[in-house]
């Protein structure tokens, strides 16, 4: 195969060298298509655009394979904990026991939050959403650690890092409480970062926490499997970000406000939405996927439908498993379970998904065991968020250690009026 592509448009060919990929597409290096041919490339939505090289996440769509730093999303569920894939898409390597203790008493270390935070966090309208005031509340980290800001300085990224990963967990849990009107909880510095944001979000002041094996398993699972997931739109959105040479609390605030959107990570809120939407309206399953297929005021089946995913989006099996397994365990009966079974079925026989390789995605089951769990629905991006912050920042990482970085600035196709004169 050469490792060249020729393109031609009238008189000029240029040649373009391959980017070669260990794994999956290999890239066209098409840096110099504008000064040779005068024309930029055109992909909307960048479906066809590597917007980088990274050595973090592998994902072939079609067979439904996703890997971190090499290995099987399955290995790394079954395995290990949401701290030790936290290390491995960071640092590049598993922890080894002695690394990962060390690891999270650094991250417990950081976890305390400030005052000035807390009132910060306690100046939002109770009817506010809590994806608005965790974005906020991590762009406001930025004024609190002045001292760890400049990209350039590996002492101050890493302790940035450390800084963001114990704390994110303290801030997800004082929005819960602050939004339900109750006072946070400082955190238990004695209790595993998982476990202690379970106390810090359902615990009461004063009283012992007891802890449960079951919910605390899910949800390290949970966060572990939403943990990276490459050039996704709010990963992305880190690294446009931080391309300009921002701060990584600045970079990581962006990223929160990008997985906002109910295409990306809202979805998980929306799909609870839509199984209440099915139960109290009356509609059967058939009747909704019938409303789905006539888009309906643009309805989708949310939870339905990757970019990338073409199959089935690994994650979801590994979700699915466990929803009917923590439900079990909690003594959890819910209907909106067994309505997203139906409904899932119903489209999986549908022509229209099959032939749009439409199939759920990791986000179709996590509202059902986060409701068993006693999250309210508005909590469930903020928790995907969780999930995402180690990936947000192994990528942010790459790209800073990278000295091929440019600034993110992508071309446009102009086509507003020519001159003309007022
Ligand atoms: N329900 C119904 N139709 C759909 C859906 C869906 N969930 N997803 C895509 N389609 C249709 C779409 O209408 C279009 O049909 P047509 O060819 O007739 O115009 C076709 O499939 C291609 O859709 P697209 O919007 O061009 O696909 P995309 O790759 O740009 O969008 C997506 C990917 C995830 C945004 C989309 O599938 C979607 O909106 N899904 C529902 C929201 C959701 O569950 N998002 C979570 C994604 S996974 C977690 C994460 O990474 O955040």
């Amino acid at each position: 195969m050469s490792d060249k592509v020729s393109i031609s448009y009238g008189e000029i060919t240029s040649e373009m060298a391959i980017v070669p990929a260990t794994e999956g597409p290999s890239g066209i290096d098409i840096s110099k298509l504008i000064a040779t041919t005068g024309l930029s490339s055109f992909d909307q939505g960048f479906v066809n655009t590597s917007s980088t090289k990274s050595a973090i996440t592998f994902i072939d769509g079609e067979k439904g394979i996703l890997r971190h730093r090499g290995y099987p999303i399955e290995q790394l569920a079954e395995g290990k904990s949401y701290l030790e894939v936290s290390y491995l898409l960071v640092y590049g390597e598993l922890p080894s026991a002695a690394e990962a203790e060390i690891f999270h008493g650094k991250l417990r270390e950081a976890s305390p939050i400030s005052k000035q935070l807390l009132s910060l966090i306690g100046s939002f309208d109770p009817t506010a959403h809590p994806m608005t005031v965790l974005s906020s509340a991590v762009s406001a980290l930025a004024a609190s650690e002045t001292g760890l800001l400049d990209p350039k300085n590996p002492e101050q990224v890493e302790a940035a890092t450390i800084s963001l990963l114990g704390k994110m967990p303290v801030i997800t849990a004082a929005i819960h409480r602050t939004l339900m009107g109750k006072d946070p909880l400082a955190p238990n510095l004695e209790l595993s970062l998982i476990d202690d944001f379970l106390r810090m979000t359902f615990g009461e002041e004063g009283q012992s926490w007891k802890s449960n094996d079951v919910v605390t398993g899910a949800l390290d699972t949970l966060l572990l499997l939403h943990a990276d997931h490459e050039q996704n739109c709010s990963t992305s959105t880190v690294r446009l970000v931080g391309s300009s040479g921002a701060n990584l609390f600045a970079s990581i605030a962006s990223g929160i406000n990008a997985l906002s959107g109910p295409l990306h990570g809202g979805a998980n809120e929306a799909v609870l939405d839509m199984l209440n939407l099915i139960s109290s309206s009356g509609d059967s399953v058939e009747q909704y996927v019938a409303r789905v297929k006539n888009k309906e005021d643009g309805i989708r089946l949310m939870g339905f439908g990757h970019r990338v995913y073409k199959s089935f989006d690994p994650r979801a099996k590994i979700v699915k498993a466990h929803a009917d397994k923590v439900l079990t365990e909690l003594g959890v009966k819910d209907p909106l379970l067994d309505i997203a079974k139906e409904l899932e079925a119903a489209a999986l026989r549908d022509e229209y998904f099959s032939e749009r390789k439409l199939y759920p995605n990791v986000d179709f089951y996590t509202g059902v065991i986060y409701k068993a769990m006693e999250f309210p629905p508005r909590m469930f991006t903020p928790l995907f968020a969780l999930g995402r912050l180690p990936g947000w920042i192994a990528h942010w990482r790459e790209q800073n250690l990278d000295t091929s970085t440019r600034i993110g600035r992508p071309q446009q196709v102009y086509v507003g009026p020519n001159q003309r004169s007022i």
